[in-house]
Order: structure tokens, then C-alpha cells, then sequence
């Protein structure tokens, strides 16, 4: 466990270094990625900070108050329905237009809704396509400039340490649909297709996370999603059981954000990668005095893939049999192969809004 004076040291060093860390965000207009955001706006030196999202008022907000936070820091936003993946595509467009390289790809859209499997236009299951299927396509379009960088790192905030079963013939969870098996399958994809991608890419390290009980707005706006018969069970614990939780259980999304933010930076996750003289590292600041480099999804003769499984206390998660078998099984190839297929069917889907 690292502890957290020894979490706010290290994003302290952050000042020190170079000015211009570039990072991309996608969720970070609430809850843990609006709250690492603000961890790099308090601890970076002048960062450029790209915002994904679907409000242009709301993030307009946002970026008034993090440039009160660092005057030399830029905020770009960039608006897209992240649930598409057109949009995802054009979202990726612009960002290439500013940046040859970017450090740090921190992802956090989310939302888990009591309604039932809904699709997005394109044929995905809204809270999959928010949870996984946007997220990889966001990371796909962006692994060049991600190789460019000195020092790349992929974040996915979700639930890393929860994954679950899934099934080859319906890993998008078509059949018997229930909101707890898909946020699952979710995080097991996760984990596999970040494998996937190291294994192409391993001057990038890639961390599944599992940020703990952080009082965002996820579980309001999930009850909040309840209609129909939920819809007063639902109102009763939002508004009671709910706002004690969130005081007595949870820690602040701020917090959650300098957790992450640590995540995003220590040396404590490197990639596959021996460097050389390649004049990359393995996170721009030095892990804290005790703290060692952690264990990354396989090892293989004392060597990590670059892959990390990582809690709230920077912290892998235990090795998961199921997660091993699945290995065996070639699981990874089966994963990375249905979501490229999903993506080309969500391209030549007819959306009907000119996308
Ligand atoms: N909070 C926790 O205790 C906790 C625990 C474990 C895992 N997690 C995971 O952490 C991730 C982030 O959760 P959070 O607690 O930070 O949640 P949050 O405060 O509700 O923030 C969710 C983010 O997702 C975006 N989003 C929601 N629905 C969207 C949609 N339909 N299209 C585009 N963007 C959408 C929101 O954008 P808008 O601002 O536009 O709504 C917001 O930026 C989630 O994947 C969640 O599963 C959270």
C-alpha cells in the first residue's frame, strides 16, 4: 500500500519537472476524472489538458475554476457523444490536430442505468459502449501520439479486481442481459484488450483501475435512471441511505483524483520496455522510498507486460485464476478481434444524424 502523504509527495515532484505534460480526458467533467484533472491543474507545470465531453457550458465552468487553479495550465474542450464511436473518430481528428504526442490517456465516461440494455444508434449497449467499447477506440485512434511520448500512460478508471465471466459467442452480453454481468464483462475486456495492446505497443504501460467508494455522482445518477416500478424504491435510498454513504464510506472524488493522478505518473508502473538510451522512462517521477515497482497482469521470468490491475492504494489487485484460464484459452485474440468487429459495425451503422 502506498500511503497517501507518500501520494502527494510524489505529484508534488511534479512541479519540478519540464513544463507541458500532455493529457487527454475523457470523463472528466465529474466525479474521479474531474477530480484527477484537478490533481494535474494543482501539480503539473503548465499542463495542456484535453476535455472530452458533452456540455460545452458545463466544461466552460469547469475550466474557469481549474485556470484559477493554474494560470499557466491550458484546458481545451473538445464535445462529442462519447457513447459513438463516430464520434469517438472525430473527437480523435481534433485532438491530432494540436498534439504530436500525448502522456497521459485517463478514461472515466460511466454511467450504469436501472432501465434495462439500451442501444446507442450505432447497435452498442449504451453503458458497454461507455464503459469499454468507446473507451478502447479512444485509446486505439491515440497509440501513436501515446508512442511518442517520454513517459506514456492509459488509465481506465472502472473496476479493476471485479472482473467476471465472459462468454465467447456474447461478450456483448445480448442475451440474458443484466446491468452486474456486463460491468463485468466489461472489466475483464478491459483487462485483455489492454494485454492485447501492450503486447503491440510496449513502450506504454496501461492500468485497469478500481478507484474504491468515491462520493461522485455515479450512484445518484444511477438510481436517478430507475423508472417505471424502481422508480420509488429507488428515490427512497437516494435520499437517505445514499447521502450517509457518501459522508461516512466514501472518499472525495479530490482525493480519488491525486490517487490517480499518482497512478498517471510513478515509475512504481513502467512499461514492458527497457528503455536503454532510448531517452524514454518509466513514469515521469521516481517511485517513493520503499515503495517497489509493482506486479504487472503476467510475469513471465521476473519480467512484467506492462499491465497493472491497480486500487486506490496503488496496489494490484490478486491473481485471478479465471483471469488465468482465460489466458490459456487465448482469450486476449478473442476479445481484441470481436471489438475491432464491433467498431466496423458501428462505422457503416445508419445513425440518421448525418454521422
Ligand atoms: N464512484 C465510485 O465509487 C466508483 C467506484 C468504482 C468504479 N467507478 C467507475 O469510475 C468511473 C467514473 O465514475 P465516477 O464516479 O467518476 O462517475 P461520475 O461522477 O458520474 O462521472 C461520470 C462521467 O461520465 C460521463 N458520462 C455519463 N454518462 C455519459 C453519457 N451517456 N455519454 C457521455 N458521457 C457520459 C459524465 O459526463 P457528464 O458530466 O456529461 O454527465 C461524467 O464525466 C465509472 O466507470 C465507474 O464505473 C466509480
Amino acid at each position: 500500500m502506498v500511503s497517501l502523504s507518500d501520494i502527494r509527495n510524489s505529484n508534488k515532484s511534479l512541479q519540478d519537472l519540464p513544463p507541458g505534460i500532455v493529457a487527454v480526458f475523457a470523463g472528466a467533467t465529474s466525479g474521479v476524472g474531474l477530480g484527477t484533472l484537478k490533481a494535474l491543474a494543482k501539480y503539473a507545470n503548465a499542463p495542456r489538458a484535453y476535455m472530452i465531453g458533452r456540455s460545452k457550458a458545463k466544461a466552460s465552468h469547469l475550466i474557469d475554476k481549474l485556470k484559477l487553479v493554474n494560470p499557466m495550465a491550458t484546458f481545451v474542450f473538445i464535445e462529442g457523444q462519447f457513447s459513438l464511436i463516430k464520434d469517438v473518430d472525430k473527437i480523435c481528428d481534433e485532438i491530432k490536430k494540436f498534439e504530436t504526442h500525448i502522456d497521459i490517456l485517463c478514461m472515466s465516461p460511466g454511467y450504469i442505468s436501472l432501465g434495462g440494455r439500451q442501444e446507442t444508434p450505432e447497435g452498442i449497449e449504451t453503458d458497454l459502449a461507455l464503459q469499454f467499447y468507446s473507451r478502447q477506440r479512444l485509446l486505439m485512434n491515440l497509440l501513436p501520439l501515446l508512442e511518442r511520448s517520454s513517459s506514456p500512460r492509459v488509465i481506465s478508471i472502472l473496476a479493476a479486481g471485479f472482473e467476471g465471466p465472459l462468454n465467447k459467442d456474447d461478450l456483448e452480453c445480448r442475451k440474458n442481459y443484466n446491468l452486474i454481468k456486463a460491468s463485468r464483462a466489461a472489466a475483464t475486456m478491459t483487462d485483455f484488450m489492454f494485454e492485447e495492446f501492450a503486447k503491440q505497443h510496449p513502450t506504454i504501460s496501461f492500468i485497469h483501475h478500481y478507484p474504491g467508494e468515491v462520493g461522485t455522482h455515479f450512484l445518484d445518477n444511477t438510481l436517478a435512471s430507475a423508472s417505471g416500478l424502481l422508480w420509488l424504491p429507488a428515490q427512497i435510498p437516494r435520499y437517505t441511505i445514499l447521502p450517509v454513504y457518501t459522508h461516512l464510506m466514501c472518499i472525495t472524488p479530490d482525493e480519488s483524483g491525486e490517487r490517480t493522478l499518482f497512478l498517471a505518473t510513478t515509475t512504481r508502473f513502467p512499461p514492458t520496455t527497457d528503455h536503454g538510451t532510448t531517452g524514454k522512462v518509466d513514469g515521469f517521477v521516481d517511485r517513493p522510498y520503499g515503495v517497489g515497482v509493482a506486479r504487472s497482469t503476467v510475469m513471465k521470468e521476473g519480467k512484467g507486460n506492462g499491465v497493472y490491475r491497480a486500487n486506490s492504494n496503488a496496489e494490484t489487485s490478486k491473481v485471478n485464476k479465471m483471469l488465468d484460464q482465460y489466458r490459456e484459452e487465448g482469450m486476449g485474440k478473442v476479445v481484441y478481434d470481436h471489438t475491432i468487429g464491433v467498431f466496423e459495425k458501428a462505422l457503416s451503422a445508419e445513425t440518421g444524424n448525418g454521422n
